[in-house]
This record gives C-alpha cells, sequence and structure tokens, in this order.
C-alpha cells in the first residue's frame, strides 16, 4: 500500500470511530457499562434538602475522598435540587450565582480532583419539586451543558410534569444524553408511578420504585396535595417485593437514597436499612453529612463485606423468601453460588428466626459455612438450616456458602 493510500485508509477509520463513538446504541452500551454493579455515592437531598453550596460539595467530596468511604467504593457526589435558579437569554440553565459563585464547571473539575465523580439533579416538567426551572422543552440544552460541565450523573425528577408520559419524558432525556458523547449515568426519578421497572431498562440506568424515604423506620405520610406518600424504611422495603426479576447490571430499582446516619433511627435499623439496600442491589447513595458522622455510622456505611454483597457482579437483586408475621427471611445469590441471608425481624420483640436450605434451593444434607456479616464472624459449619435470635427492629446477615 503506496503512502496516499495508506493515510486514506486512517482517514476513513478516524471517521468510522468518530460516527461509532456518537452512535445511540454504543453509547448506550458504555453508559451502561459504568453502572454493571449498584451505583455508589452521596446525595444532598436527605440531609440538606435545599440548602446546598459550593463550600458543602466541595467539603463533602473532601470527607469522601479521606474518611474510608472512596476506598469503601462510594464514587457519585451528587447535587440535588436547588442548585439552579434561571435560565440566560438563550435559554441555558444557570446555578445560583450566591451559592456556587466558582460556578457548576469548577465544582466538577474539584470533585473529579479528588478522584470522584460529580452529579446534577433537574426534573422532566417544568419546574423541579423545589420549583426551580425544569428541563421540558430545553433537554438537548441541558444535557449539553451538563457535558460540557464535566458531569457524570444525572439525576431526572418528575415533578410539574402534568400529562406527560414517563417513558416519552425519560427517553427524551436519555436520547439527549447520548448525543452529548459524554457517558453520563441516568437516574430516573419517576417514584414508581407508571411502573419503570417494565420499560426503563435501556432508558436509564436505576428508576426510584417508591415515593420519597424519610428518616424513620416505619411511617407512610401523604404529600400536602393529597398524593401519595413518603414511606418509612419498612414500608419501602414491602413495595420491593417483587420488582427482583426487573434488575441487574446496567439497570437498577432504586428504592431512594439512604437515611443512615440521620438521626431518626436507632443503629440497629440503620443496620437493617444498610443490609436490605445491600441485599436489595439497590443503589448505595449515602445521604448524610459525611463530614461529622460518629464512627459507628461510618462503620456501618463502610462494611466491606456488605458492600460486597451489593457489588457482587451477577447482579441478582435478593428476594422475600418466606413471611411469617413480623419474621421474615430474605435471600440473594452470590456470583460464587452462596447465598446472602437476611433474618429480619420487624416486631417489637426479639424472635427467634430461621432458614431452612431448601428455602434458599440448597438440599437438606448440604454442610455450609456459615459467616455473620456484621460481626465478621465464622459461625460455623452446619447441614439444613440456621436459626439465630434476632432483636427488635433489626436483621441478622448471613453468608451461607457450601
Ligand atoms: C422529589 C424527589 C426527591 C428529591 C426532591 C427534591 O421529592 O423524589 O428525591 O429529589 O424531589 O425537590
Amino acid at each position: 500500500m503506496n503512502r496516499n493510500a495508506k493515510r486514506l485508509v486512517v482517514a476513513a477509520l478516524l471517521v468510522w470511530l468518530g460516527t461509532f463513538r456518537v452512535h445511540p446504541a454504543t453509547a448506550q452500551i458504555e453508559r451502561d457499562s459504568l453502572t454493571q454493579t449498584p451505583p455508589m455515592g452521596w446525595n444532598s437531598w436527605n440531609k440538606f434538602a435545599c440548602h446546598v453550596s459550593e463550600d458543602l460539595i466541595q467539603s463533602v467530596a473532601d470527607a469522601i475522598a479521606t474518611n474510608g468511604m472512596k476506598e469503601a467504593g462510594y464514587q457519585y457526589v451528587v447535587i440535588d435540587d436547588c442548585w439552579q435558579v434561571s435560565r440566560d437569554e438563550n435559554g441555558f440553565i444557570l446555578a445560583d450565582p450566591q451559592r456556587f459563585p466558582s460556578g457548576i464547571k469548577a465544582l466538577a473539575d474539584y470533585v473529579h480532583s479528588r478522584g470522584l465523580k460529580f452529579g446534577i439533579y433537574s426534573d422532566a416538567g417544568s419546574k423541579t419539586c423545589a420549583g426551580r426551572p425544569g428541563s421540558q422543552g430545553h433537554e438537548y440544552q441541558d444535557a449539553l451543558q451538563y457535558a460540557r460541565w464535566g458531569v457524570d450523573y444525572l439525576k431526572y425528577d418528575w415533578c410539574s410534569s402534568g400529562t406527560r408520559n414517563a417513558e416519552e419524558a425519560y427517553t427524551t432525556m436519555n436520547n439527549a444524553l447520548l448525543a452529548t458523547g459524554r457517558p453520563i449515568v441516568f437516574s430516573m426519578c419517576e417514584w414508581g408511578t407508571a411502573k419503570p421497572w417494565l420499560w426503563g431498562k435501556g432508558i436509564g440506568n436505576l428508576w426510584r420504585t417508591t415515593g420519597d424515604i424519610s428518616d424513620k423506620w416505619s411511617s407512610k405520610k401523604k404529600w400536602p396535595d393529597g398524593s401519595c406518600c413518603e414511606y418509612g424504611v419498612v414500608d419501602i422495603i414491602d413495595l420491593e417485593v417483587g420488582l427482583e426479576t426487573f434488575a441487574g447490571p446496567g439497570h437498577w430499582n432504586d428504592p431512594d437514597m439512604l437515611e443512615v446516619g440521620n438521626g431518626g433511627m436507632s443503629n440497629a435499623e440503620y443496620r437493617a436499612h444498610f443490609s436490605f439496600w445491600a441485599l436489595l442491589a439497590a443503589p448505595l447513595m449515602a445521604g448524610n453529612d459525611v463530614r461529622s458522622m460518629a464512627p459507628d455510622i461510618k462503620d456501618i456505611l463502610t462494611n466491606s463485606e456488605v458492600i460486597a454483597v451489593n457489588q457482587d457482579q451477577l447482579g441478582r437483586q435478593g428476594r422475600r423468601v418466606r413471611k411469617d408475621g413480623d419474621s421474615e427471611v430474605w435471600a440473594k445469590t452470590l456470583t460464587d453460588g452462596s447465598r446472602v441471608v437476611l433474618l429480619f425481624n420487624r416486631g417489637a420483640a426479639e424472635a427467634q428466626i430461621a432458614v431452612a436450605w431448601e428455602e434458599i434451593g440448597y438440599p437438606a444434607h448440604l454442610e455450609a459455612k456459615v459467616r455473620d456479616l456484621w460481626q465478621h464472624k465464622e459461625i460455623g459449619s452446619v447441614a439444613g438450616r440456621y436459626a439465630a435470635k434476632v432483636p427488635s427492629h433489626a436483621v441478622v446477615m448471613v453468608k451461607i456458602s457450601p
């Protein structure tokens, strides 16, 4: 081949690669590869609501980078609602100049400089849930701006969406994100109203399955407008039953962000909350003030044995195996064939709860090792069943390996 022919081949290859790079199907595969296991990070809403600023986000990124959370797998630092105030004369979204004086690009650069990824929030309707400008009619322009800023994750809410069709609205924003050529994790926050688990795969990386979580064990409270609802942890757990078949690598059910460490529950309840989110292959988005948390809260959020259950490559969501009143058994199969079991006591008094091997797909005669993932201790080898005393509002979490 002479030189000119070689140049021609290289040029053709580059053009082909360029086309390839922005082809939506390929962009989608590349984007979905970012969430082969559930995303992990932190989001401002549960603790700070509208009190967000660049100082807060920077100091949170500093904390995550240095307090062991980054090593444990937490990656995305996401500003939720209230960072945005208006649009400029060309329709581009503007950040609050008082709270974000250096601008969003500088903030994204800062988060990246700490070895973390940066996320932001918008809404499929005309306004966000806090009344800030939404993205309806500005989807491509907003996606372009996010890509220019270096955004890695978008949480996209559903307030003021009127009669919009959810699948259409989320598809439009997904197409806009893919068209930027920057892989941006797409977190669909539609609250489960239009059953996004039925159509969300291939559109978003995760989809909310319920209304908002609150920092309570059990509570179901209607919103001021009469619509349903804000939930406690056990109410959300109940709403996940039956959704396990819809989750898998690249596409996850999202039972909402963590409340661990926000003060409304006991440590046993927070351990149960975190254990369930791990077993449900839920996104692990911390929602507390990680700059000043007590050591026992940090120990919950960074329990590497529990996080490994969440991040298992097989990507199976755990399921409820049995319910006997306030005693429940839940199980998740891991890549190596072992089972992680939660013995769950939602009652007011201590209870003895057992799991039988047949319930988790093992033959009764099988001798299996049992390891407690909160005590970090081998319990021993047993055949047939395992039983433990479980305190009120708590779980015992064990890994059972043949
Ligand atoms: C909705 C969402 C929450 C949070 C707020 C922000 O309620 O479900 O997670 O993003 O809006 O206003």
